[in-house]
């Protein structure tokens, strides 16, 4: 059992990643080095739970550790203020005191709300975040945003809170269907577009080996974008400038999720959508060049990825993308890929470039 490790420097909020396979059973061993309280609460939903509660559980009662389960529902739709009670009854119902601690065992549902939960329970009790989806393993895992939807608008409520560990088995992958699994390869190819060509270089000549699931090569490919969010995060904890790049793809593809329904397409799938587009951009303002944009869009379609922007009216994709007070009075900012593996930002004034770059008509 191969762990790879590497740190998120921030003070005396810093923490440790570690990334293998069948790295479960090791949870207990990293719980009692970080020297926390007895009472552990596995907070987790009806899917992950009767997958790998079991091995958490075993191995942190070998380590002298008293877990118990907290089980929420699955779904993104149970993300918000009345899961959160329910997880702070069960965590007062099983004695939770300040000196025991949250494992968040799930996606980047269960993360975020168990994070929260954290965050604010008692005013703040250690988490150790165990993501099993290939999304929160590379990206809402790690950095410290925790939360949970509002009625209207998502995670509208939270906070900035880090854990105190990061715990990646990357053999949980095994039992993630296979279009969440995609989805998170989206994000994968992200951080490669505007921020490390090697990484995307990377990610092109092992389009094979991921699509089978390879555990030494996801474990590199996983840690190594968990590198990249950690630097990023490192420079721009509070996402105050820098950080906002993470959001390549994202402007687009919030809107495309929106205009399709939500359900439509996985986050993840829209983002892909939104990553070709601001390539498209890209090109047409000289900072990438049409082969450029030719690899990224290759490189989606060979990760089973959307590509096409869907159509709906150019008024529909004004309305959703200048919602915000934000971006009507100040510009829509945008990122964009510089080549492969650099970026710059940009404040679009108005959408018509934007709109006839991506082909949006009428
Ligand atoms: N905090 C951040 O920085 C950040 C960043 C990006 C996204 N997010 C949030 O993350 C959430 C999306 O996370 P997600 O994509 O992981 O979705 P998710 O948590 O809903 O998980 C997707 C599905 O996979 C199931 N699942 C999870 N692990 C599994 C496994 N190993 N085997 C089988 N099934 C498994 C889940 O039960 C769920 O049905 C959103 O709420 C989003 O807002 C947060
Ligand atoms: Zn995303």
């Amino acid at each position: 059992m191969r762990v790879e490790t590497l740190t998120v420097g921030l003070g005396d909020r810093s923490y440790t990643i570690r990334g293998g396979s069948g790295i479960l059973g090791g949870i207990g061993a990293v719980c009692r080095e970080l020297g926390l309280g007895r009472l552990a609460a596995v907070v987790t939903n009806t899917t992950v739970g009767p997958l790998y509660y079991g091995p958490v559980a075993e191995s942190l009662a070998e380590a002298g550790f008293s877990p118990f389960r907290v089980e929420i529902p699955d779904g993104e739709e149970f993300k918000n203020s009345a899961t959160l009670n329910a997880i702070y009854d069960l965590l007062i119902a099983g004695g939770l005191t300040r000196d025991s601690f949250i494992v968040a065992l799930g996606g980047g549902v269960v993360g975020d709300m168990a994070g929260f939960a954290a965050a604010t329970y008692l005013r703040g009790i250690p988490f150790v975040q165990v993501p099993t989806t290939l999304l929160a393993q590379v990206d809402s895992s790690v950095g410290g945003k925790t939360g949970i939807n509002h009625p209207r608008g998502k995670n509208l409520i939270g906070a900035f809170y880090q854990p105190q560990a990061v715990i990646i088995d990357v053999e949980t992958l095994s039992t993630l269907p296979e279009r969440e699994y995609l989805a998170g390869m989206s994000e994968v190819v992200k951080y490669g577009v505007v921020l490390d060509r090697e990484l995307f270089g990377e990610v092109e000549r092992s389009v094979a080996p991921l699509l089978a699931r390879d555990r030494s090569v996801l474990t590199r490919i996983i840690m190594g974008c968990c590198a990249i969010k950690a630097s990023v995060v490192e420079k721009d904890e509070r996402e105050a400038g820098l950080r906002a790049v993470l959001n390549y793809g994202h402007t687009l593809g919030h809107a495309v999720e929106t205009l399709a329904g939500y359900g439509t397409f996985l986050h993840g799938e829209a983002v892909a959508i939104g990553m070709v587009q601001a390539a498209k951009l890209a090109e047409h303002r000289g900072e990438a060049t049409a082969a450029d944009t030719e690899r990224l869009r290759a490189l989606l379609a060979s990760l089973k990825l959307p590509v096409e922007l869907p159509v709906f009216a150019a008024q529909e994709y004004r309305e959703v993308l200048l919602r915000d007070k934000k971006a009507r009075d100040a510009g829509l900012s945008f990122i964009l890929n510089k080549g492969i593996g650099d970026f710059s930002i940009v404040r679009l004034q108005d959408l018509s470039e934007v709109l006839a770059v991506c082909g949006i008509g009428g």
